[in-house]
């Protein structure tokens, strides 16, 4: 544990705790103390300092690693302030995880990724990018789901946090208001050798505040979940909690009503692109089934099932 960490831990529960008694406890220095206390405040948290003590009176809302981390005491967790790919990063950590799992948290990525190779625009300071690396052994049955059931935690993480409920399009997309809040990128590892998935890679990003500068070509399609500033961290351990225990809960899919129910596409006209054959058809989505695959009539009578793959909706 840091320095800074310990002695936030001290001072978690809001008491006033002496300059001196600080200092005895953590083996340091008054002005160690002192220092350190005064880039905890530099970092975003309010720590008032009077006679009696120092006392923490409020956590910051940007992303702080000592917050991220007292919440997953027995995970391993990386919290950064810029990283290319917190997938990237979970991927090449893959071979060393001892923990159930591993979190990796940034408030900016240089290359973020998303579906079919694009990039996800991840600014700094105004999103959340997170993945979680999770052994695959007790999913092998329910790949194709690992994207609806995580789509539904950070639903009900969203409408927990800012009393709002967006749509979710299939299969990785949130949306509010029309525009496209949050996305969705789940990869596996897989040991080539045995032909197993070994692990996966569950990629969530968010776009938590409008940010300072959009792309032109992005500011029609862009949204974000809140016009007041909300607790990064508190949204980050909701999300990583909620998918965590519907991981744990497989398999039960009582998620998937969530998932129909929220959804933006069901009932509609929708138009559906073939990445394979590069081609698109025009259908109607019917219904989602207990794996998650999308059922769509086109427009002779036909029924397909959709496994993978993207469908656009006019909104
Ligand atoms: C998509 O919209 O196609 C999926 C976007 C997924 C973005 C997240 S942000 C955290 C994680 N790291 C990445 O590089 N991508 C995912």
């Amino acid at each position: 544990m840091t320095t800074k960490q310990q002695l936030l831990t001290l001072l978690k529960n809001g008491d006033v705790i002496s300059g001196v008694t600080l200092a005895q406890k953590l083996n340091l220095s008054r002005n160690a103390i002192w220092k350190t206390i005064a880039a905890l405040k530099e970092e975003g948290f309010v720590i008032t300092a009077t006679k009696q003590g120092y006392q923490l009176q409020q956590q910051p809302l940007t992303l702080n690693a000592h917050s991220i981390k007292e919440a997953f005491p027995n995970q391993t967790v990386f919290v950064y302030d810029a990283i290319d790919s917190t997938n990237t990063q979970a991927k090449k950590y893959a071979d060393q995880l001892t923990t159930d799992f591993a979190i990796f948290v940034s408030d900016y990525q240089s290359n973020g990724r998303g579906r079919y190779n694009r990039t996800f625009f991840s600014p700094k300071g105004s999103g959340l990018y997170l993945s979680i690396l999770y052994p695959a052994k007790s999913l092998t049955d329910y790949i194709h789901l690992i994207t609806p059931l995580a789509a539904v935690a950070l639903h009900q993480a969203i409408t927990e946090l800012t009393g709002k409920i967006p749509g979710i399009k299939w299969v990785n997309d949130l949306f509010l208001d029309g525009k496209k809040i949050s996305g969705i990128l789940t990869e596996a590892i897989t040991n080539v050798e045995i032909g197993q998935i070994q692990y996966l890679v569950i990629g969530i990003g968010v776009n938590v505040q409008q940010p300072e500068k959009l792309p032109q070509e992005l500011i029609d399609i862009v949204g974000y979940i809140s016009d007041v500033p909300i607790n990064v961290n508190t949204l980050a351990i909701t999300i990583i909690n909620r998918v965590i225990t519907a991981l744990q809960q497989l398999p039960n899919i009582d998620f998937l009503n969530d998932y129909r129910n929220h959804s933006i596409v069901l009932g509609k006209t929708v138009t559906v692109q073939n990445r394979a054959t590069d081609s698109t058809f025009i259908a109607k989505a019917l219904d989602i089934t207990n794996s998650g695959h999308l059922i769509v009539e086109k427009l002779d009578g036909t029924i397909e099932q959709l496994f993978y793959g993207e469908v656009s909706v006019k909104i």
